[in-house]
């Protein structure tokens, strides 16, 4: 991604049913979801002009809006078209990766914890995202540490929701993994169980197995249940359990599934070492090729 700010991008950003021109899109500062967390998003890809399960997106981004108790006004039908409009419109069609970023809140009608009255917005902003790294660097791995903030337990926050209040602790382990020399942190669940990482779901392999944490604590990933299929048709064991973080060390391979991340191998968590190799390659490249029909038809 360029340095340029989000804000200061050229473009076109769908907002509540018509494009905008990028620098306009702006909301009041008294808006819901700004002070009470009101707000849910999605976090999808599109390559060559392609939205990668497009569908299951939308449907979470609807779903989640209905955990935090409120309806978007549009259909799943017209947000895909708005989405898929929103790539075009801003000449992203041919692009290899392009990120694509809808989201709905609560607005500014009335301040304060209800919020019924509130008009619902829905916003769908999209820039190029291209994956930088060649396969040797991706297979050098990236650092993780353990983050000191767990995953709240599921009768606490509807934690299946991609909603932004989930990500406030997220942030707070990012900030503090990266204050400390890391590219990203290890979040546990409220029991001290391995759960995932700040954006991105997280898997283990040892002995032609992948383990990867039960998703009943938080975003059981539209990349993580891509990855599963990918992995048993490539004739890996999927063992999904709980898994303690004691455990780590019993692995020779880990890497981080998520829209954005894709697939991000990982070198080490704090003193446990894994060497990114066979498997990790096998599963950015079968990813790789699932995410591109165009091209792998085209082959
Ligand atoms: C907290 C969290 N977990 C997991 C994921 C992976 O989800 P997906 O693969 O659907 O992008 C994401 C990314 O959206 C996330 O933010």
């Amino acid at each position: 991604m360029s340095a340029l700010a989000m804000d200061q991008r050229e473009g076109w950003i769908w907002y509540d049913g018509e494009f905008v021109p990028w620098g306009d899109a702006k909301l009041h500062i008294l808006t819901h979801g700004l002070h009470y967390a009101s707000s849910v998003f999605e976090g999808q890809r599109s390559y060559s002009g392609v939205v990668f399960k497009q569908r299951e997106h939308t449907e979470r981004l609807i779903q989640s809006a209905k955990y935090l108790d409120f309806e978007l006004p549009f259909s799943a039908d017209e947000l895909d078209r708005a989405c898929d409009e929103a790539i075009a419109r801003n000449g992203l069609s041919n692009s290899d990766a392009t990120y694509i970023r809808p989201f709905a809140w609560r607005g500014s009608e009335e301040l304060g914890v209800p919020a019924r009255n509130n008009k619902v917005h829905v916003a769908i902003a999209v820039w190029d995202w291209p994956s930088y790294f060649s396969m040797e660097e991706k297979l050098k791995g990236i650092r993780m540490t353990m983050a000191r903030w767990r995953r709240p337990a599921p009768d606490t926050i509807p934690c299946k929701a991609k909603a932004a209040g989930l990500y406030m602790i997220c942030m707070l382990s990012k900030h503090d993994a990266m204050d400390r020399g890391y590219t990203e942190a290890l979040m546990l669940d409220h029991r001290g169980l391995v759960a995932e990482a700040t954006s991105a779901n997280i898997f283990f392999h040892r002995g032609g197995e992948l383990h990867t944490p039960i998703a009943d604590t938080f975003l059981d990933g539209i990349t993580r249940r891509t990855v599963i299929d990918l992995a048993k048709k490539n004739g890996l064991k999927v063992v999904e359990r709980r898994i303690k973080p004691e455990e780590l060390s019993d692995f020779d391979e880990c890497f981080l599934t998520g829209t954005a991340a894709e697939i991000t191998p990982v070198a080490e968590i704090d003193a446990v070492k894994f060497a990114p190799g066979r498997v990790c390659k096998l599963i950015v490249e079968a990813y790789a090729q699932e995410v591109r029909p165009k091209l792998a038809a085209a082959q």
